[in-house]
């Protein structure tokens, strides 16, 4: 009965797209309202139809399709008529499962291109040669614009700190205090270490690993500026500002050293609310992330929903750079910024290495921190090629992201994250190094490590609700098999029950 409602609403569409031919209405004058009526019906019925329809329903389909595209070819301009007649026909084509050999090499193609993971033409080609260049020139910052405060941290390649972007005429001492209006401009500034390794202007054009200090800064710089030009996946990094090297040396400011600026966006990382610096975890940081207090909820699940919502976070933020090619390799809690919305931010590009052009990549090495990377501690295979120049290395990266699955390092990376999060012993920095040559030990078998080590640890976060947990980490934390799968990757693991209701 439903059946026979949807077909005769679909041939009524099909009348109206013959009766207006046969008026001989000038097609150029077909009024868009009308158009738009069409693609609505057409797409309610192909809907409707497509799930119980018989081969004779098929066919009407097809033809209801074929006549909606002449309609809309009537009604476009000119030059756009014979590319819609063409994707209308192969779409027709399709949908009565009588495609010819050029529509499927045609499907296929646009597939690979458009919606293969990650995209070719989008966030390989595209993004690399055309919106790059495009965007890149448009940030120019010079030293005066910043007034330097303390130093935030530093690693093997630049030295980090807070500073604030200075209005004309404006001083900020580097101890004195801010007003709420300073505090908005307040910045992160990398300086990146120089060093005496050769700089090859040109390096990121041949698709290689960065070599030296000089070298990292600029493929950090690419992939924050990357990220940027992505919206979802910018949303879940710190905002990056640009970057600039000054043309005279004033305090820290020396001339010639490369400068990379963000948006400062937390006092506290991860890493800062685990140690206990923000309180006890995850008490400390309950408010900032669920935007509640559960005050009086029992402590396993109150801890868990806190534990949660954070790692969602995380998994959304890495599946969003996943999505456009960019593989993180140093997830791990002083690398996430938990901001004052209950964000979290994901930083520290150094490591990270984009698939879609093969920049920073090396199929023999890679940088790691041993207590978070798997251990295969590679993105890819060793008998991997090295990648060849972006505009081929675009092209074969879907194939690459289907034969080796380089997002899995991350996953083992979170993995670990869920474990020290749930385990209040291991939350502590130091303490994760003894989990991972424990882990080593029992060659990632999570079950047999449970049962050898597991005694001295506190495991009920991760055993509630049968186990959900324990569960998601064991698949998190698990080698890979000889297909380099094996593992969850960070979009499996977001719908694994972990992520289901609390009870
Ligand atoms: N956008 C930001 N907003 C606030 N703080 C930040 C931001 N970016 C970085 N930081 C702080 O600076 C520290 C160092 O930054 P980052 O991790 O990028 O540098 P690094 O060279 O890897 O140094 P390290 O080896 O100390 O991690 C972070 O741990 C964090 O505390
Ligand atoms: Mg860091």
């Amino acid at each position: 009965m439903l059946l026979k409602t949807q077909l005769s609403s679909l041939k009524s569409c099909n009348n109206r797209v013959d009766v207006c031919h046969r008026k001989g209405i000038c097609k150029r004058r077909l009024p868009v309202t009308f158009a738009v009526e069409n693609v609505t019906d057409a797409i309610v019925n192909v809907q409707a139809v497509i799930a119980s329809a018989s081969v004779t329903e098929v066919a009407q389909l097809g033809m209801t399709v074929q006549g909606f595209v002449n309609t809309l070819a009537a009604v476009a301009p000119e030059p756009v008529q014979p590319v819609i007649n063409l994707i209308g026909g192969d779409i027709a084509s399709l949908i009565t499962l009588s495609p010819s050999l050029p529509t499927l090499a045609r499907v296929t193609a646009f597939y690979y291109m458009f919606l293969a993971r990650p995209s070719p033409l989008v966030f390989g080609f595209l993004d690399f040669y055309v919106f790059g260049p495009l965007f890149e020139r448009a940030n120019n910052f010079a030293s005066q614009d910043f007034a330097l405060r303390g130093k935030l941290g530093g690693g093997n390649f630049g030295v980090a700190y807070e500073g604030v972007q200075i209005k004309p005429g404006e001083t900020i001492g580097s101890k004195s205090d801010l007003t709420p209006e300073q505090k908005k401009r307040r910045v992160v500034l990398k300086r990146v270490n120089m060093d005496k390794t050769e700089d090859r202007i040109n390096f990121m054009k041949g698709g290689t690993m960065a070599k030296g200090a000089t070298e990292t800064g600029r493929v950090e710089s690419y992939m924050c500026n990357k990220i940027r030009r992505n919206p979802l996946a910018a949303q879940c990094c710190a905002q990056f500002l640009g970057n600039f090297i000054p043309e005279s040396s004033q305090g820290a400011f020396v001339k010639g050293s490369q400068w990379l600026v963000w948006k400062f966006e937390s006092d506290s990382t991860l890493g800062d609310a685990l140690d206990g610096k923000i309180g006890t975890f995850p008490y400390g940081v309950e408010e900032y992330v669920l935007g509640k207090v559960n005050e009086g909820m029992p402590v396993d699940k109150r801890e868990t929903l806190v534990i949660k919502a954070i790692l969602r976070q995380v998994l959304v933020g890495l599946r969003r750079l996943h999505s456009i090619g960019i593989v993180h390799r140093d997830v791990k809690p002083d690398n996430l910024l938990i901001t004052v919305d209950g964000e979290v931010k994901i930083i520290d590009f150094g490591a990270a290495v984009d698939l879609c052009t093969g920049i920073n990549f090396n199929p023999l090495y890679g940088m790691l921190d041993p207590r978070y990377s798997p251990p295969e501690e590679l993105v890819l295979p060793k008998n991997f090629p090295r990648a060849p120049a972006p505009i081929v290395a675009a092209l074969l990266s879907p194939l690459a992201w289907l034969y080796g699955a380089p997002d899995l390092f991350d996953s083992y990376s979170a993995g670990v994250l869920l474990m020290q999060m749930c385990i209040p012993t291991l939350r502590g920095g130091s303490s994760v190094r003894m989990l991972n040559n424990e882990l080593r030990q029992v060659d990632y078998d999570l079950e047999r490590w449970r049962v050898v080590r597991g005694g001295k640890y506190d495991l009920t976060l991760l055993d509630r609700n049968g186990k959900a947990g324990w569960d998601l980490a064991k698949k998190l934390l698990s080698k890979r098999d000889r297909f380099n799968r094996g593992r969850l990757s960070v979009g499996e693991a977001l719908s694994h029950r972990y992520f289901n209701l609390e009870f």
